[in-house]
Formats: structure tokens, sequence, C-alpha cells
């Protein structure tokens, strides 16, 4: 397993990025201690003190053909969902980026594609005693915080690795749809979900074959490929 660990860097994707242009192997981590310009999804900046969280990206170079890349993201949060698991720590998807662990945020997940390899950034809190007042509606939450326990994120990269490599040597990805769809968060509720172009209010119904999400609304079955945000609304 190719390991590249450093104790500052601007983004580890932007770093795993230049490595997968330099044909680094499929699997392979960086990973970080802090970094000086961590990014989420949707512009929004990924801050986290050092020693005190998670930060890495995967190289991800999938046998998988390119039009089933939409599930990526989802198969990792799979793998960190299992991993969650086995620390008996139960954990819901929130489609299509995020891992809640009692209706908080505890991990997000940031894929950035280009031509032959995809880019799978993790950042989760893991060592935070407290957290900040956010805005949000989903509150942060921190594996110490749930659990009273703390983590290296080092190793805590290689566990997640290696269930992500084995998830995604599946042959296909719609074998994993159902467990995938077994973990999402709020399919027994009404949910509100923006997206660039509009705002729907619906059921969750299932993953489409390429990831996408399935949501009955009253004007018929949505399928959504990206959101900006979803909530609950009963
Ligand atoms: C999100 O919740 O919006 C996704 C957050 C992803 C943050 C991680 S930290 C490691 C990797 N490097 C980055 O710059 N971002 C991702």
């Amino acid at each position: 397993m190719d390991i590249h660990w450093y104790e500052s860097l601007s983004s580890t994707n932007d770093e795993a990025k230049r490595l997968a242009k330099e044909g680094a192997a499929h699997g392979s981590i960086i990973g970080a201690d802090f970094q000086e310009r961590g990014r989420g999804r949707t512009g929004k900046s990924w801050i986290c003190e050092k020693g005190e969280g998670l930060m890495c990206s995967i190289i991800l170079r999938p046998q998988w053909d390119k039009k089933y890349w939409g599930w990526i993201a989802l198969t990792a949060g799979l793998a960190l969902s299992e991993l969650l698991q086995r620390d008996c720590l139960r954990s819901v998807i929130k489609w299509p980026n995020d891992i809640l662990v009692n209706g908080k945020k505890i991990a997000g997940i940031l894929t950035e594609a280009d031509e032959e390899a995809v880019i799978v950034g993790i950042g989760m809190n893991l060592n935070m005693q407290t957290l900040p007042e956010v805005e949000s509606e989903i509150k942060p939450t921190s594996f110490f915080i749930e659990t009273g326990c703390t983590l290296d994120s080092r190793s805590y990269a290689r566990s997640l690795q290696q269930q992500l490599v084995q998830l995604l040597s599946a042959d296909s990805p719609l074998l994993i749809r159902s467990t995938i769809f077994h973990k999402l968060a709020w399919k027994d509720t009404i949910i509100s979900l923006t997206t660039k172009a509009d705002t729907y209010t619906g059921k969750i119904t299932g993953l489409g074959d390429f990831g996408q999400l399935l949501l009955e609304t009253e004007s018929g079955e949505q399928e959504i490929y990206d959101a900006y945000n979803i909530r609950p609304i009963t």
C-alpha cells in the first residue's frame, strides 16, 4: 500500500491529483496532519485543527466503466460506514457524500475525477472534544464525542483504504446498490432537496443505475444527480 503522509499540505486532493498525473498506483493514500486550504463540496472550505481529524485522499483507478463513477463517493461512504460499524457506531449516508452519526455530520467526502483517476478526499472529525457552533441545520460531531475514544488518523486512513479498495473490486457497483440504499439517511421521511436549478420535496425511493437519487415528488419521479442541500422536513 503506497502511503504519502505530510505534516502540512495545501489540500490532500491537490497533492493526490499531482501524484495521479505522475502515475501513482490505484489505492495510494495521501494524508496530512494539517491542510492550509482544505476544500469541501460546493465551494466550502474544510477546516480542521492539527491532529484532530482525518484528512486524506485516495487515488483510484476504478475498473468500473466511467459511466458508473457517480457511485464512487457513495462507495466511499459505505466503506466508512462499515468501518464505523466495527466500532459499534451506527452511521448513515446523507446522499451523496456525508456520513451522519446520531443525525450529526462526522465526515464528508469530496470526489474529483480526471481522465483516468478518481480522487476521493475524506475529511472526518476524529478527536475533537467540542466543535464550534455552526449555522447549518446538520450539526457536526466527532468520533470522540460519540464514543469517548480517540483514533490515529494514519491507521484509520489505511483501514478505510482497504475497505474501499475491497468494495471497488466488485464487478459492478450495481451489486452493492442495495447495501448502499440500505444505509441512506431519511428514507422514511419527506425531504427537501436543492439542486443548482430547483428545489424538490419528496420521498427517497431508490438509487438509479448511476448512483442518482430517485425522488418521488408530487409531480412524479425525479432523478437527481447532484444536490447542494438535503434536509428532512417531517
Ligand atoms: C464536504 O463535506 O463538503 C467534503 C469535505 C472533504 C474534505 C476532505 S479533507 C481531505 C480532502 N482534501 C481536501 O481539500 N478536501 C478533502
